[in-house]
């Protein structure tokens, strides 16, 4: 698509551990669909839990919160068509159920890691803190995270590189009638 008139709505919702790579993908699938002249907007819970959800903390209550207000909000764009990029842990499959259903042009992306291989990257190092007990209730180490059963796409950042993740997420998208032109990726190496 190169206009904005006929840009039909989605959001797109990167699930996944602490470090499994979500943020880079969504920031990389931003730009590539900014450079294709789409309306794109990014929703990332480290960013939303400095203002939108400011004041929330990690019990399962304050988490359902956040994605559902996430939710709401990604409900807003995609009805208005535009291009909305979730990445945020939501490790509850009820709650990011609720906002497939509520929003309707939803394609899950689950972002796989092991909880080992994101220890090893920590980079924000907080999983050692998390397995030294100076965090409780850290996702993967003592919280749970509850994988999709049935996502659009899954991400194996351990076997893939992020160029052919970012390839096999433009594919998916052209595939399900969102964007168009999967041939021709901007500004990705095939
Ligand atoms: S969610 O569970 O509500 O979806 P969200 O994606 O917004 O989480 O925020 C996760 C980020 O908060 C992590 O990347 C990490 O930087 C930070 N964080 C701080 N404490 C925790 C915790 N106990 N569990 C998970 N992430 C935490």
């Amino acid at each position: 698509m190169t206009s904005h008139d006929d840009q039909k709505g989605f959001t797109i919702w990167f699930t996944g551990l602490s470090g499994a790579g979500k943020s880079t993908l969504a920031e990389m699938l931003y730009d590539e669909l900014k450079k294709r002249d789409l309306k794109v907007e990014m929703l990332d819970g480290d960013v939303v839990r400095t203002n939108l959800s400011k004041g929330l903390g990690f019990s399962k209550e304050d988490r359902d919160t956040n994605i559902l207000r996430i939710g709401f909000v990604a409900d807003l764009l995609t009805r208005n068509g535009v291009a909305t990029i979730v990445s945020a842990i939501s490790p509850y499959r009820e709650a990011r159920n609720q906002c497939r259903e509520m929003i309707g042009q939803f394609v899950e992306v689950y972002v796989h890691a092991t909880v080992e291989e994101c220890t090893r990257r920590d980079v924000k190092g907080l999983y050692q803190k998390a397995l030294a007990g100076e965090i409780t209730g850290f996702t993967g180490v003592d919280d749970p995270y509850e994988p999709p059963e049935n996502p659009e796409i899954l991400v194996d950042t351990l076997s893939e590189e992020p160029e052919e993740s970012l390839r096999n997420l433009l594919e998916k998208l052209g595939e399900m009638g969102y964007i168009r032109e999967t041939a021709r990726l901007a500004g990705v190496r095939s």
